[in-house]
């Protein structure tokens, strides 16, 4: 943690807003807090089904899923990873974390892919962005909460943080994650789109390896990732995936949540005031512009209103929430 870099940069950015007319002024924080609160009663209302438990009939593991958490796919895998140990931060309860624990287990076995780094699936024949930053996540993030449990996490994060940023050539020159890899040349080929979720679970993983060994330079790299997605994935200063106006599916309807949730992790060990005004521009467009009367958000941040799903409300309550946090 950085605290006195965090107040300094909260009391340049509060000088920064004191300059700007009235109507341009981000939200508060509790109006953030109100406004994710409304968000969350929405998605919940609208989209959680109680008699089976599940918001839209998706996320349906481990039921439709042979009652187990794994599956074909290593990043379907360590998102779930991921969910287990933010369950466990929450709770303490110790089975979240021995499921996070057993999903790492199976994690390892796809880390033979070609030119190195983890297979995207069991299959074997592509190697994307996304499972190998959240393998990062999930072994730093193991590491910094399962001391002594057999499994050396600390040195699977560091090699895989090591593989990514220096020798895969998943970075484009823009500081920025492309899709992935294709094994027969281990190059990106035709796999150069650059997702804002691939700029955003990295964030996410380096912190956690920032956390765990105090090296700033994967402080560094984050900072270089996230300038680049605020400089060449936004609209006007608004988070804008690939393939604007509309996501090209209902899953990237989620992706910019991922984002906007690892900066915002980002900016809670490594200050930066355009962090807190990015997200808070992002909470107040979705808030002015891309909702419904009913509170149902869409997936374009700008607006206008349209196809809003589970996976486009929770995406802009990631959103509400960052903003909350930072402000
Ligand atoms: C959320 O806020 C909107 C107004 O912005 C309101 O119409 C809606 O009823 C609220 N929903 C819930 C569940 O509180």
């Amino acid at each position: 943690m950085a605290p006195q870099t965090l107040s300094k940069s909260r009391v340049t950015a509060a000088l920064a807003l004191s300059s700007f007319p009235l109507a341009v002024r981000a939200a508060s924080r509790s109006d953030y807090i109100s406004n994710a609160l409304n968000a969350t009663d929405v998605l919940n209302q609208n989209w959680y089904d109680s008699t089976n438990g599940l918001w839209q009939d998706l996320c349906a593991a481990p039921s439709s899923n042979g009652g187990t958490w794994l599956n074909d796919y290593y990043d379907d895998e360590a998102w779930w990873a991921l969910a287990w140990i933010a369950a466990f931060d929450i709770t303490q309860d110790i089975n979240y974390l021995c499921t996070a624990r057993s999903i790492f287990q199976d994690l390892t076995t796809g880390l033979d892919a070609t030119g190195g780094g983890q297979w995207w699936s069991k299959d074997r024949d592509y190697i994307a962005s996304i499972n190998n930053e959240l393998f990062l996540a999930v072994a730093a993030s193991l590491a910094n909460r399962s001391p002594n449990d057999g499994t050396d996490y600390r040195t699977y994060a560091i090699n895989q943080a090591d593989w990514l940023i220096y020798h895969s050539g998943l970075m484009n020159s823009d500081d920025l994650f492309v899709d992935g890899l294709d094994p027969s040349t281990c190059t990106p080929g035709s796999h150069t789109t650059v997702w804002t979720y691939n700029q955003g679970a990295i964030l996410g993983g380096l912190v956690e390896l920032y956390r765990l060994t105090s090296d700033t330079s994967y402080l560094d790299t984050a900072d270089s990732i996230a300038h680049g997605t605020l400089l060449h994935l936004t609209n006007t200063g608004i988070l804008t995936e690939p393939g604007y106006p509309g996501p090209p599916d209902a899953t990237a309807a989620h992706f910019k949540g991922v984002f906007v949730r690892n900066l915002a992790k980002l900016q809670g060990v490594r200050g930066d005031e355009n962090y807190v005004s990015f997200l808070q521009r992002n909470a107040d467009s979705i808030w002015n512009s891309d909702r419904e009367g009913n509170g149902e958000i869409g997936p374009d941040w700008q607006g206008p209103l349209f196809d809003a799903s589970m996976a486009s409300q929770s995406s802009g309550i990631d959103c509400l929430v960052a903003a909350a946090a930072v402000s």
